[in-house]
C-alpha cells in the first residue's frame, strides 16, 4: 500500500520545512504546489501578460513544463527556477492567478498525475480536499499571522530577498483572504484533517507530533 500525505496550511504556516523533513525521514516523494502555482506566476510576468488577461494565463499553465529534481528545485521549461518564483513580484501576482478556476484545473491534474502511484508528501492548500481526498493522512498547519510573517521574513533574507517584515505580512494577510475564499479550491478546515497550531512549536515538535500521528494509524 502506498503512504499519501496531504498537508494543507496558510503561508508561512511551516507546511514546506516539515514536509521536507518528513519526506527524508520517511523516503517520500515531496511535492510543492505552491511552488507549481509559481511557476505560472512567474511564466505570466516574463510574457508580460497582464492579470486580466485570463485567457493568456490558462495557456501559459497549459503549456509550460514544471518539474522538481531529487534536491527538491523547482524546473519550469527545463530551467531552475527555485530562487527566481519567491520574489516579491511572484509574491505578489500568484494568489489572484491561483484563483483562475481552468488554472487549477491543469495544475491539480498534474499534481495527481505526479503522485499516482507513488508514496508522496505534498503541501498546497487544496491538499486534503481536492487533490488528493483520499489520502492516508491529512494534516492542517497553522501559526498567528505575526510569527508567520517573521518566518517568511527570516527565510527571506537566508535567499536573500528584500521584503521589510510589514510588506510580508501585508502580502500574507491578503492571500490568506483571497486563498480562503475561491471559487473553487479554498484552503479550508475539515473533520477529517489533524490540526496543528505551530505557533509556539519549534520544526522538531511538529515534525515529532506528525509522526505520532503517522504511527498511531
Ligand atoms: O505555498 P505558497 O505560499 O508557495 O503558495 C503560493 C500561492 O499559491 C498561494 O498564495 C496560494 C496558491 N496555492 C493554491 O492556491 N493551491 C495550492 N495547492 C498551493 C498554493
Amino acid at each position: 500500500m502506498s503512504i499519501v500525505i496531504a498537508i494543507d496550511g496558510p503561508a508561512g504556516s511551516g507546511k514546506g520545512t516539515v514536509a521536507n523533513i518528513l519526506s527524508e525521514k520517511l523516503g517520500l516523494v515531496y511535492i510543492d504546489t505552491g511552488a507549481m502555482y509559481r511557476c505560472v506566476a512567474l511564466a505570466s510576468l516574463r510574457e508580460n501578460c497582464a492579470l486580466e488577461d485570463q485567457e493568456k494565463i490558462i495557456e501559459i499553465a497549459n503549456r509550460i513544463q514544471i518539474e522538481f529534481d531529487e534536491e527538491r528545485r523547482t524546473f519550469l521549461d527545463g530551467e531552475d527556477v527555485s530562487g527566481l518564483i519567491r520574489t516579491k513580484e511572484v509574491s505578489q501576482i500568484v494568489s489572484p492567478i491561483s484563483s483562475i478556476v481552468a488554472v487549477r484545473e491543469i495544475l491539480v491534474k498534474k499534481q495527481q498525475d505526479i503522485a499516482h502511484g507513488k508514496n508522496v508528501i505534498m503541501e498546497g492548500r487544496d491538499i486534503t480536499t481536492v487533490v488528493l481526498p483520499d489520502a492516508n493522512y491529512k494534516f492542517y498547519l497553522d501559526a498567528d499571522v505575526d510569527e508567520r510573517a517573521k518566518r517568511r521574513f527570516l527565510q527571506n533574507q537566508e535567499s536573500g530577498i528584500e521584503m521589510s517584515l510589514e510588506e510580508i505580512k501585508e502580502n500574507i494577510m491578503k492571500r490568506d483572504y483571497n486563498d480562503m475564499h475561491k471559487e473553487v479550491g479554498s484552503l479550508m478546515r475539515t473533520d477529517d484533517q489533524v490540526y496543528i497550531d505551530t505557533t509556539h512549536l519549534t520544526i522538531d515538535e511538529v515534525v515529532e507530533k506528525m509522526l505520532e500521528v503517522i504511527k498511531e494509524k
